[in-house]
């Protein structure tokens, strides 16, 4: 044979050899097939690789593992194989910023976790741990792959003890987008953040045939475990998104302002500095201390324009949290809300309040905290269902978050619940408040009823003898200037100056150093 026969043959078999690896790639992209592909479509769902498309910046996805086939051969499986196995992995970036990514395959299997697919979820998320980048996970299941038994519950295992290690090194998010049952459920409830997507996805640890069967309740999917449910409901997903695009879009604007790890800042942003005075603010304080406003309006007048993004917006609306910019530079906002229960503490307010503060400590977002607050809730259902501990997981939160704390107190702060809305006394960097702040151990007419209770009884006309306590206890102690006398408030300022004041604050503070007490952990009331 003359070398150039043999050169030819050996160029052919090369190329052969790169049919074999692009024809794997094609077969790869094809999840479970056209048939299952329409399927998910005519759900109104998009297939896992669709969602990556729309999150990843273009030409930036990087997948790792996609030839991967699981191992079993049980239940005629053996014949079953999908390159991939239900799961696309890999990294990309989001907005130029490096994250990792999963996203579940539901044409294959349902998206169900086999002993392969939770190796492939795994191995991404080691590489995010190692590498200090936030792990994205896009979920869309049918849970543990039923016919590998045990194998897969150790699957989930592996990724929940991940996600409980990952756990303030590196931010997790999870966005569930089609069913998430039994014990899957745990792998995203332990990420800080969930986000779901309104009528197509559902999350329940035994769903309606299970509860049917065991409390006779009858009750469908949506209304047990949906969007609208655990938004509102339980508090368990922190996002209730119209659509998956939504979905994306609000994952994107999250990371926005979250830094790649713990040891990392949050991003800055440009802003266009314009006049920093607020005159509106001077007047949203209404004259009678008992009638409500809007805390939110509020947070849009200190805040850059726009850049308030609430977290946890259907839940607990008592208590408003979510991030913004001041000066271009992240900033966690937790403020009580009078619009809503007069901003009073309860028990999933707190819990609500008290998980937000520890995700904006965990990754150096300083906290801004905004005091309206009458008190603790009184009743036996808060009693007996624990807002003793609920209110001490707030106090505690506040009190070991080490990142720049700032409060402003709009109106009042009453008994217990001034020191646990970030309280000078238990850490805050700098205290202010307006003149109308009321800063007292309870409101006029309570304090007036208890410590006036024999004057008033004995006048001739007890409720003018009340009225004029009242007014002798409001002009005596419902306003801020004994706490300033005490140094509890640092300065009282005219509202309208609130923006300007914060922005010099917290570049004062930017360089803020701040340790606890060495120990393994603390332990916060749970
Ligand atoms: C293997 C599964 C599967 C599973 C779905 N499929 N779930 N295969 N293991 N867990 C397959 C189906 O056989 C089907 O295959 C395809 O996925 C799509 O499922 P459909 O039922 O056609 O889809 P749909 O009508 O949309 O219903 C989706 C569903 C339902 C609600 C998720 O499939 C379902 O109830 N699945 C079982 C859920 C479950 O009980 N999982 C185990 C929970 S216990 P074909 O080939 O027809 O396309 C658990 C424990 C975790 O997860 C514990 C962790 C500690």
């Amino acid at each position: 044979m003359s070398d150039n026969s043999e050169n030819s043959t050996g160029a052919d078999q090369h190329q052969t050899k790169m049919d074999v690896l692009r024809s794997k790639e094609l077969q790869s992209l094809e999840g479970g097939g056209q048939d299952r592909i329409e399927k998910q479509h005519a759900k109104g769902k998009l297939t896992a690789r669709e969602r990556l498309d729309l999150l990843l910046d273009d030409n930036t996805f990087h997948e790792i593992g996609r030839f991967v086939q699981h191992r079993s051969s049980d239940f005629g499986l053996d014949k079953k194989k999908f390159l991939g196995d239900g799961v696309v992995t890999g990294y990309g970036k989001v907005n130029g910023r490096l994250v990792y990514v999963f996203s579940q395959d539901f044409t294959v299997f349902g998206g169900s976790l086999s002993e392969t697919h939770a190796e492939k979820i795994v191995k991404i998320m080691d590489l995010a741990m190692k590498n200090g980048a936030p792990i994205i996970g896009l979920n869309d299941s049918g849970g543990a792959r039923i016919q590998e038994g045990v194998v897969s519950l150790g699957g989930y295992a592996d990724i929940f003890y991940r996600n409980t290690l990952a756990s303030g090194v590196i931010p997790q998010i999870s966005a569930v987008m089609g069913p998430c049952a039994g014990g899957a459920v745990y792998s995203p409830a332990i990420t800080d953040f969930i986000l779901m997507v309104e009528n197509t996805s559902h999350m329940f640890v035994t769903g309606p045939n299970v509860v049917k069967t065991v409390t006779q309740e009858t009750v469908t999917a949506e209304e047990l475990g949906g969007a609208s449910t655990h938004s509102s409901k339980s508090g368990i997903t922190h996002f209730s998104c119209s659509s998956e695009v939504q979905c994306i879009e609000d994952i994107k604007t999250l990371l926005s302002f979250i830094p790649q790890n713990c040891e990392d800042q949050p991003p800055q942003v440009d802003h266009n500095p314009t006049s920093d005075a607020r005159p509106e603010l001077d007047s949203i304080v209404p004259a009678n201390p008992n009638q409500p406003y809007d805390m939110k309006e509020v947070i849009e007048s200190i805040c850059d324009s726009s850049s308030f993004f609430e977290v946890h917006k259907n839940y607990a609306e008592n208590i408003v949290v979510g991030f913004a910019r001041l000066g271009g530079r992240s900033i966690g906002v937790v403020g009580n809300q009078p619009a809503s229960l007069a901003g009073v503490l309860d028990i999933n307010c707190s819990e609500k309040g008290a998980r937000f503060v520890r995700f904006c400590d965990c990754f150096n977002i300083p906290l801004l905290v905004l005091v309206d607050v009458p008190g603790f809730l009184p009743g036996t259902d808060q009693e007996w269902n624990g807002i003793i501990s609920s209110g001490a997981k707030l106090l505690y939160a506040f009190s070991e978050a080490t990142v720049p704390r700032v409060t402003v107190i709009t109106r009042k702060a009453y008994g217990g619940a001034y020191d646990v809305m970030n309280s000078k006394h238990i850490g805050a960097d700098f205290n202010f408040a307006w003149p109308t702040a009321e800063i007292a151990v309870m409101g006029p007419k309570g304090a007036s009823e208890i410590i006036f209770k024999k004057e008033i009884s004995e006048a001739s006309d007890p409720e003018k003898a009340l009225d004029e306590k009242v007014a002798e206890f409001t002009e005596k102690f419902a306003n801020p200037y004994i706490a300033a006398e005490r140094g509890f408030i640092d300065e009282v300022i005219y509202p309208r100056d609130t923006r300007e004041k914060l922005l010099m604050t917290y570049e004062m503070l930017q360089n803020k150093v701040d340790k606890i007490p060495r120990k393994k952990h603390g332990n916060i009331p749970l």
